[in-house]
């Protein structure tokens, strides 16, 4: 967790708006930060996170975070962290599959999510939350290597 000085988190209700709301979130911070260099890259990669979060979230009825159950559709957790050299995106969500990057047809218009993040960062991937249902999806931006873990 030293490892990010800069951080920032972002509890957004797992509706559509929640993309753009994210996406802007995201875009101001990095200009906060003074990393508008990875701003394009942060951004698509929160929006695919993100819509895929909101998506499956849609249709729960409850979830756990943190030890603490709560009722009703989860929100969409966003956390956004940096060492000025790579920026590392966390998304959580209250649904316990866990995402999978699919062969998708040349001719489909969809399913290309998580390989466009693939392409984009250095290292993605996902695990579970102690305490928590649903998973946490994290994507790093910049950088090849280092600790990418904080929990
Ligand atoms: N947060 C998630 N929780 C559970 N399953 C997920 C999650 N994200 C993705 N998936 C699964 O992985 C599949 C691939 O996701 P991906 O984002 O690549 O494509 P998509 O969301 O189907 O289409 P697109 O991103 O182009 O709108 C999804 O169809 C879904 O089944
Ligand atoms: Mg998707």
């Amino acid at each position: 967790m030293d490892h990010w000085p800069l951080r920032s988190y972002l509890e957004l209700g797992a509706l559509p708006s929640a993309v753009p709301c994210a996406r802007l979130h995201t875009k101001h911070l990095l200009w906060e930060w003074g990393l508008e260099t990875f701003t394009d890259a942060t951004e698509l990669v929160v929006s695919e996170l993100v819509t895929n979060a909101q998506r499956v979230s849609a249709g729960l009825t409850g979830s756990r975070f943190g030890g603490r159950w709560r009722p009703g559709v989860p929100p969409v957790r966003l956390w956004l962290y940096s060492d000025k050299e790579r920026v590392l995106i966390q998304v959580w969500d209250g649904d316990d599959r866990q995402p999978e990057p699919q062969y998708v047809d040349p001719q489909a218009e969809s399913g290309r999510g998580l390989l466009l993040v693939e392409t984009l960062c250095a290292e993605w991937g996902t695990h579970r939350l102690e305490g928590s249902s649903g998973k946490l999806v994290w994507a790093l931006v910049g950088g090849v290597d280092g600790d990418q873990s904080t929990h």
